[in-house]
């Protein structure tokens, strides 16, 4: 299948930019409500009010691409149909809580590979974003991780998870970060940590992800020239181009390093 990638950049960074400000006016103007799915994990009215625009946005423009969205379809898999991974929210905690760390997040993959990939933050006006061997751009600015940093002076972002049952290893790979890297630091939105490891603000990134959280993050960051691997192992039945599970991305020259890092028993 041969697809025209500059219009679908287009078409992905027209809908992030109307996403954005569906995000902006629900918190300055309009409002929103918030609930939990699964009992923990919340969700807000303007999630699904995004979620609606995106796929509705997506459905009308390419009829015969799939979604795969967390909100709406968070069950599919890929397969050579072109699939829109999207997440409409992303850092809905700290959204609800008017923080502005907060993105709307939307990859898209072609035979099972990434092919594109945009992040855009409304709250810091910062979009991100990549096409496969194109390079990753922040607002039309060329992208590069900062690699040569030593260990001990590596800023080093994670995140935790909704369910709190499990925490002992996440807790040991914490303190060994502490002890070993500059510091810690749980911004609250996986694609936008992963554009930060592009844009050199973090030389690493670990966290077990669900699919929508990476899809787009995940060529942003590799197409500046970030290594993707795992710290430990995939148990989800995700395909490895889209699943989150234990995932390291950081600049090369530390990968084994934190490797290294994160291995606890
Ligand atoms: C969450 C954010 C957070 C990460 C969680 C994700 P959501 O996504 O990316 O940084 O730590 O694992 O679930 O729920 O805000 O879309
Ligand atoms: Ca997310
Ligand atoms: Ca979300």
């Amino acid at each position: 299948m041969t697809l025209n990638t500059d219009k679908l950049l287009a078409f992905a960074k027209r809908i992030s930019s109307h996403a954005g400000t569906i995000m902006v006016e629900a918190r300055e103007k309009k409002g929103f409500s918030a609930d939990y799915k699964a009992d923990h994990e919340l969700v807000t009215s303007t999630d699904l009010a995004i979620d609606h625009y995106l796929c509705q946005e997506i459905i009308a423009a390419y009829p015969d691409h799939r979604i795969l969205s967390e909100e709406s379809s968070p069950n599919l898999s890929l397969d050579a149909v072109p699939t829109w991974v999207i997440d409409p929210i992303d850092g809905t905690v700290n959204f609800a809580h008017h923080h502005r760390h907060v993105a709307v997040s939307i990859g898209l993959y072609v035979d099972g590979q990434r092919l594109l990939g945009v992040v855009y933050a409304p709250f810091l006006d910062e979009c991100y974003w990549a096409i496969k061997g194109q390079g990753a751009y922040l607002n039309g600015e060329r992208l590069w991780v900062a690699d040569g940093v030593s260990l001990r002076n590596a800023l080093v972002a994670t995140g935790f998870p909704y369910q709190k049952n499990a925490l002992e290893k996440l807790i040991k790979r914490v303190s060994n970060v502490l002890h070993q890297c500059q510091d810690v630091r749980r911004n609250g939105s996986a694609a936008l940590d992963l554009c930060w490891v592009a844009a050199g603000r973090l030389q690493a990134y670990y966290e077990s992800v669900k699919p929508w959280d990476m899809a787009a993050g995940a060529l942003i960051a590799v197409e500046a020239g970030a290594v993707l691997g795992r710290y430990d192992e995939v148990e989800s039945a995700w395909p490895l181009e889209i699943n989150g599970d234990s995932l390291l991305v950081c600049a090369p020259s530390l990968y084994d390093a934190m490797q290294q890092v994160l291995a606890v028993d």
